[in-house]
């Protein structure tokens, strides 16, 4: 590892606020009667005091300024700071580094409790040792007086990192190290003039920059019946981790790569109503080893959270229960296909086969499989709840039988307790 302390800017480099400054500033020129400027123009709200930004790009006047100010700290306080999202991976960065051993810190132009707030919101607190934002009455044009008062002269060995020119001339002040990143609110130009060490044009490119590997992966599996609504979920899940700033690789079985989309076609279309039992099960199974490890190994050996819409316990209950190949037969054949590779959570959507086929048969036209009779579905299942009781410290059960904002939620309840877990396990 390069540097033992790291510091943070917040906005811009750790969470993407401007959605949330922007609505505020606009509510804010509404309440004043100003024109709305273009979003290009009130991007440079983002970085330096928001009473000096009326003043420079909306030419208001001092006394103006400070009342247009009060009024985008009604909103954003509010309502504003909730639109802000983590940008993807940088919550993978910010772990690897904390299991590296660093000491995190986050220097913020941000009200205090405001960016305390952010931290909590996005679960990110826990990393960090303090924080520094303006106190009232003192200037906080860059990260000068921030760095000085949180490494004094302790700066052998810090780097700070930020989107603004405000954080590399900061730094510089205080003979810290800085990293520019390209993704927030500074243009690149503005950036290099600033004359950082170093420049990151994403989250990734600070694993190299800071000398740190990413952290093992993690993997998560979607199951349920046909028509426990997976897909649907599969894809909220894949934004809303997004959103709190994992590095995510969605994928799907059967398919996921080249060759296994091919053997997926074979499985699902209609006319191959001759393949007899144990060819889909051992056709499931290749599909699986090629994807495990084309996509899913790579993947996590990156640090990636891999989401996967099915994997092993889909063949186990469809072919095992469904088909009554049995549970360990098709555990056996699917043995090489995984390679010991199982979930760390799989999220079961529990929902009645019955009342799922109806819903899903409503929805779109059946392929093979879910043309099958429900007694097929109902030892589908069944299945299901045997892999359960087998293991159940992998399982999450969600009930899906409720409208789909509320699966998420629950979803997302059962699910980011674990992640967190998971991620002070690897910082210990
Ligand atoms: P798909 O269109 O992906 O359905 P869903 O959105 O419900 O996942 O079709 C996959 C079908 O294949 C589904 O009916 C479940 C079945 N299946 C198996 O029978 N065995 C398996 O190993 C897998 C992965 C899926």
């Amino acid at each position: 590892m390069k540097y033992s302390t790291v510091v943070f800017d917040l906005d811009g480099t750790i969470a993407d606020t401007m959605p949330g400054i922007l609505s505020a500033v606009k509510y804010a020129l509404n309440k004043m009667n100003s024109p709305i400027l273009p979003d290009e123009v009130l991007r440079g709200f983002s970085g330096p005091p928001i009473v000096d930004s009326f003043q420079s790009l909306c030419q208001m006047s001092k006394e103006e300024s400070q009342k247009a100010t009060l009024f985008y700290r009604e909103y954003y306080d509010e309502i504003g700071w909730k639109n802000s999202s983590l940008y993807p991976g940088i919550r993978s960065v910010i772990t690897a580094l904390k299991q590296a051993g660093a000491r995190l810190f986050v220097a913020t132009g941000k009200k205090e409790d405001v960016a305390h707030r952010t931290l909590e919101h996005f679960f990110l607190d826990h990393f960090f040792e303090d924080l520094v934002a303006p106190e009232p009455g003192i200037k906080f044009r860059d990260k000068e007086y921030a760095l000085d008062k949180l490494l004094g002269n302790h700066v052998q060995g810090a780097v700070m990192i930020g989107d603004t020119p405000g954080d590399i001339v900061g730094a510089k002040k205080n003979n810290v190290a800085s990293i520019a990143v390209t993704f927030g609110a500074g243009s690149r130009q503005e950036l290099i003039d600033s004359q950082p060490d170093e420049i990151a044009d994403s989250p990734e490119d600070l694993y190299g920059l800071l000398g740190i590997e990413p952290i093992k992966g993690y993997f998560i599996s979607l199951e349920g019946n046909d028509g426990s609504g997976k897909s649907t979920q599969a894809e909220m899940l894949h934004r809303s981790l997004d959103n709190l700033g994992y590095k995510v690789l969605f994928t799907r079985e059967p398919g996921g790569t080249l060759v296994s989309e091919k053997i997926r076609q074979l499985l699902l279309d209609v006319d191959n109503r001759s393949m007899t039992c144990r060819t889909e099960a051992l056709l499931f199974a290749a599909g699986r080893a090629q994807h495990v490890e084309e996509v899913i190994k790579p993947a996590l050996e990156q640090g990636y959270l891999v989401v996967c819409d099915r994997y092993v316990d889909s063949s186990i209950a469809y072919q095992g229960g469904g088909r009554k190949l049995g549970i360990d037969l098709v555990r056996d054949i699917n043995a090489p296909a995984i390679n010991g590779l199982l979930p760390n959570t799989t999220a079961f959507l529990s929902i009645d086969p019955c009342v799922a086929l109806t819903r899903r048969v409503e929805a779109t036209a059946a392929d093979r499989i879910e043309q099958s009779q429900m007694d097929f579905h109902n030892r589908v299942a069944d299945a299901y709840q045997k892999i359960i009781q087998n293991d159940p410290d992998r399982f999450i059960i969600i009930n899906a039988d409720q409208d789909k904002d509320s699966v998420q939620s629950e979803l997302l309840s059962c699910l980011l307790p674990r992640l967190r877990a998971f991620e002070v396990k690897q910082c210990k």
